[in-house]
């Protein structure tokens, strides 16, 4: 029988991996917190009209990405392309508007897109993201940036931060007019989808991932060109924002991301061959177009968590390291075995990691183990130790050696 192997796209984290996963997970939570981010857990799949309508029907994750399925019941559902309509559905079920804002919510979640996997890319990848709901001021965009950029700080990643406004509906009415006099001209060129967005939503094709589409996109005309004066003001005052909090950044009047549901701002940070670490924006017409009636502001920003991971491991950082062993209690005999048990108990009852010999091996083979997994210290356990209940405590690297009592070897390694 042929051997069962992982699905395209996908990517298994084995267990000498996985301290680099906790690691990032962790300085991102501690991060979110210090600005005040709860964390929002919610369903991996949800309604398929959850994304066709948050997302929006003419991007290429709602037309060509997502793993979209009928269940048992005959209801169309969607594994998570994403994390922030699912939020939004979240809040606005529970009621959040009425509450305190702003709300400010992260998550950790793993996501999927159909994508062709290549580098950087999966089919199954994780996102940390944070959402903040309620607030229309710059000042929320520039925190919103602040924290994404502290948090590849404090990985010690180095990333380019570019913005751009994508204005609202009302600057967008002309952008689409002139974009579609644009692309009409070289309607042939484009892809089959494309010709489709050309007539519902043009601006999407400045997002296509065809190479030739991309091309003729880079000569179209630029949204920075047709902002209203609110969405100009506001564009002003995130880079003054941003200018004030240290944080550099590129204007790129390119960016219009892969999503509908943008409004104003839209910012990247990209390593240096141009692959997203973290992106995200301003949505302020999501949550009405979800809830149906509220209307809230929000925004936010999610980074691939393989991708972070991916640019320390290129720069060389630790991660803080793999835990070792504290001790390794070798056995010697059945009352050994029952000892060393017992002792290792009481260490692991105090947090310490305390490691026991569980496949009968010689003592040789015991202490050639515990030098192989880098415990600190080991014990040997004999039928004398287990009599007098002293034992002798070295540390493998042979700086200390000393016959202890049971106690103090609790004691000292505690
Ligand atoms: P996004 O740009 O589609 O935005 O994805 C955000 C980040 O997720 C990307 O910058 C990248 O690091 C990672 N990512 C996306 N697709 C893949 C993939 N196929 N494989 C590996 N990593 C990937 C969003 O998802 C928005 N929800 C972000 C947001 C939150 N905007 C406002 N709030």
């Amino acid at each position: 029988m042929a051997q069962i192997k992982a699905q395209r796209g996908t990517k298994d984290v084995l267990c000498g991996e996985s301290y680099k996963w906790q690691y990032v997970e962790q300085v991102a939570s501690r991060v979110a917190k210090t600005f005040g981010y709860k964390e929002i857990r919610f369903p991996t799949f949800e309604d398929t009209a959850l994304f066709s309508r948050g997302v929006g029907e003419t991007t290429d994750i709602v037309q060509k990405e997502m793993y979209t399925f009928q269940d048992k019941g005959g209801r169309s559902v969607t594994l998570r392309p994403e994390g922030t309509a699912s939020v939004v559905r979240t809040l606005s079920e529970h009621g959040a508007w009425g509450g305190l804002l702003p709300v400010k919510a992260y998550y950790i979640i793993s996501a999927f897109r159909y994508e062709k996997p290549q580098a950087g890319r999966l089919r199954e990848f994780h996102q940390f993201g944070v959402e903040c709901f309620g607030s229309s001021s710059p000042a929320s965009d520039v925190q919103t940036i602040k924290i994404g950029h502290t948090l590849l700080k404090e990985l010690g990643i180095h990333a380019v931060l570019n913005i751009n406004s994508i204005g609202c509906p009302t600057c967008r009415g002309a952008f689409q007019a002139a974009l579609k006099e644009y692309f009409s001209a070289r309607k042939e060129e484009l892809c089959q989808t494309c010709n489709d967005r050309l007539e519902r939503n043009p601006m999407r094709i400045l997002d296509c991932k065809s190479p030739v589409c991309k091309e003729i996109a880079a000569g179209a005309p630029l949204i920075t060109d047709f902002l209203c004066e609110s969405c100009r003001g506001h564009y002003e005052a995130l880079q003054e924002g941003l200018s004030e909090a240290g944080i550099p950044f590129v204007k790129d009047p390119h960016i219009v991301r892969g999503l509908d549901y943008y409004t104003k701002t839209v910012f990247e940070f990209l390593d240096q061959n141009g692959l997203a670490l973290l992106a995200g924006g301003r949505y302020d017409g999501l949550v009405r177009e979800i809830d149906g009636k509220a209307e809230v502001c929000g925004l936010g920003f999610a980074s691939g968590i393989e991708r972070l991971i991916g640019a320390m491991e290129a720069a060389g950082h630790s991660f803080g390291g793999d835990a070792v062993p504290k001790v390794f209690l070798a056995s010697l005999g059945q009352k050994g075995v029952y000892a060393a048990e017992k002792l290792a108990d009481r260490l692991r009852r105090a947090g310490i990691w305390a490691e026991t010999d569980i496949l009968g091996r010689s003592l040789k083979a015991q202490m050639k183990y515990a030098d192989k997994i880098g415990a600190e210290y080991a014990v040997v356990l004999g039928d004398s130790e287990v009599e007098n209940e002293r034992a002798v405590l070295k540390s493998m690297k042979g700086d200390f050696s000393e016959e202890l009592s049971f106690e103090e070897i609790a004691a000292r390694l505690g």
